[in-house]
């Protein structure tokens, strides 16, 4: 009998991949195709998956409650039988990820990265308490992972090792995003991942990390940071360019269509070969 899956938080997913070596992808959702692709494709590798979603794809797609139905639904429907966990992507307040977890979503990530170190642990805190409450894991930031805009200069800010460590023993969170360079968006040449503070902070920390930004980071590059304690990759950006590029040249071919199913549709190989090559390069496949 087949055992369809159901919402899992991030806890065993990365403590399996931490102790094995491997990195699990979380692949940003936009709309419903979106989140049934990348199921698909990740059922098919037999890889566990994280669904990020961002309080602005949220905002689009309806609100919390129509992210985990749509999710929970999908999965049911396409007889998905790998870890599926549900996670609201940089939340700005401790009422957003109230709202995800009352909502049911599996594991939050708080950002008050901007914040002074002493409010984000506050803020962090609060939403470790009613986390843990729900059994959801929780991700926080330290250090500010910026945009292309912030970093394409003298600005990359990598995260101070002292303040990761308060931070991790102050708030007792579950998964640390620490800025290491990398940004979101597109890179303006090769990304510039600092390994020895990647090291450091997960040698101190003893948590597992994650690196956001996943989008051109170079396959070597994401190779080293799984060696130095990266067991999360956030990939947003290579997915929505990949899915376009396809879906612009649909447009210019045929002129005839249409038919937003056919559409949105005309993207769908594109954006999996993305997923199939992240899982490949991640290690994740057949570890479910
Ligand atoms: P990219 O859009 O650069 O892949 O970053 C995704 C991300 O880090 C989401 O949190």
């Amino acid at each position: 009998m087949m055992v369809i899956t159901m919402l899992v938080n991030m806890d065993k997913m990365l403590k399996k991949a931490q102790r094995e070596h491997y990195a699990v992808a979380q692949f940003n959702i936009n709309n419903l195709e979106w989140t049934r692709f990348i199921l698909e494709e990740c059922n098919s590798n037999s890889s566990p998956v994280i669904l990020g979603v961002s309080e602005g794809a949220i905002k689009y797609m309806g609100g919390y409650k129509i992210v985990v139905d749509m999710v929970n639904d999908l999965i049911a429907y396409l007889n998905i039988t790998i870890p599926v966990s549900i996670h609201l992507d940089h939340a700005s307040s401790f009422e957003s990820c109230k709202k995800a977890i009352d909502a049911g979503f599996t594991s939050v990530m708080i950002d008050a990265s901007s914040e002074t170190l002493d409010n984000n642990i506050n803020i962090t805190k609060q939403v470790v308490d009613y986390a843990k409450d729900h059994n959801v894991t929780v991700e926080g930031e330290i250090g500010h992972i910026g945009s292309n805009e912030d970093s394409n200069n003298n600005g990359i800010l990598y995260a101070n090792v002292e303040d990761c460590i308060k931070y991790v023993q102050a708030t007792n969170i579950d998964f640390l995003a620490p800025a290491l360079g990398s940004v979101h968006g597109p890179y303006h040449g090769k990304p510039i991942l600092n390994f020895d503070r990647m090291i450091e902070i997960a040698h101190q920390t003893k948590l597992p990390l994650v690196l956001h930004g996943g989008s051109g980071i170079y396959d070597e590059q994401i190779r080293q940071a799984i060696d130095c304690g990266i067991v999360k990759l956030n990939i947003n950006t290579e997915l929505q360019m990949a899915w376009t590029k396809a879906v612009r040249i649909k447009l210019q071919d045929d002129k005839e269509v249409y038919d937003p199913r056919k559409i949105i549709k005309a993207g769908e190989e594109a954006l999996k070969k993305v997923v199939r090559d992240k899982i490949q390069l991640l290690g994740s496949f057949h570890k479910q």
